[in-house]
């Protein structure tokens, strides 16, 4: 009698454990939204849609707060993250990170052969394969229309970030070989 007790009171515990935190796997059920722009468990095969599946989740998330409190320029994107909590975000972000990282299968339409601006300036935060960490994002193998794009948008100032001030005012044709650089196959 007293065993069954006990199992209801840790049946109960349980279930109070999971009103609190959420259902496990909400995330992957939020991020299925997701997958209708950014492809298949987050594998872009869009030029100017960037791949998301296996993107650090500190940055996703640092990401989707930013385009929901308007700190970060985007259309569709900035419309679409005002329907999130920071919770719900927080959990889309690790659903949407342990998926894997699929490279862009777009080839870089961008002309251009020597890189101009050193890249060991972008391995001092981005590490030596671009692979990031924590809050700075992967580039390598990322869409190379979008990498264009966002890479002009730090140029022009339009987006901002503190750590990428360097990229600021840098010409269109360096930002195609950097673009390059990342997408090479
Ligand atoms: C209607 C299409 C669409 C949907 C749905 C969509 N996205 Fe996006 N997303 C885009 C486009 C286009 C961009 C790039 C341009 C921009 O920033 O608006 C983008 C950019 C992003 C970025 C920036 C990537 C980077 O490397 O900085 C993140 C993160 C992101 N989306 C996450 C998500 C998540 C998570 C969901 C689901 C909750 C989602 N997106 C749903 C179209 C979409
Ligand atoms: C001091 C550290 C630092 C350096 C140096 C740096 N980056 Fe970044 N980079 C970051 C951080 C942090 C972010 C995320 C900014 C944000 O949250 O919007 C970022 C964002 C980016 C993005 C946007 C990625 C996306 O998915 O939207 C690109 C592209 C990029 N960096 C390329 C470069 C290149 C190319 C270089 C070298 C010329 C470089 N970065 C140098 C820290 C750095």
């Amino acid at each position: 009698m007293q065993g069954r007790v006990f199992m209801a009171v840790v049946f109960l515990l349980y279930a109070a454990s999971m009103a609190i935190a959420g259902v496990p796997g909400d995330g992957e059920r939020l991020a299925e939204t997701c997958t209708g722009c950014h492809g298949t468990k987050g594998a872009s095969p869009g030029n100017y849609i960037p791949v998301i599946g296996g993107q650090h989740a500190g940055y996703l998330k640092k990401s989707l707060v930013e385009y929901r409190d308007g700190l970060r320029p985007g259309g569709v994107m900035a419309n679409l993250a005002k329907g999130y909590s920071d919770g719900q975000i927080d959990d889309i972000s690790k659903a949407v990170a342990s998926w894997k990282w699929k490279n862009s299968p777009i080839k870089s339409a961008f002309k251009g052969k020597k890189l101009a601006v050193e890249t060991e300036s972008c391995v001092a935060c981005h590490g030596k394969k671009g692979e990031g960490s924590a809050d700075t994002p992967r580039i390598t193998g990322q869409s190379p229309g979008y990498l264009k794009v966002v890479l002009q948008e730090f140029s022009d100032g339009k987006r901002k970030s503190p750590e990428m001030e360097l990229i600021k005012g840098v010409a269109a044709t360096e930002l195609d070989k950097l673009v390059i650089f990342y997408t090479r196959k």
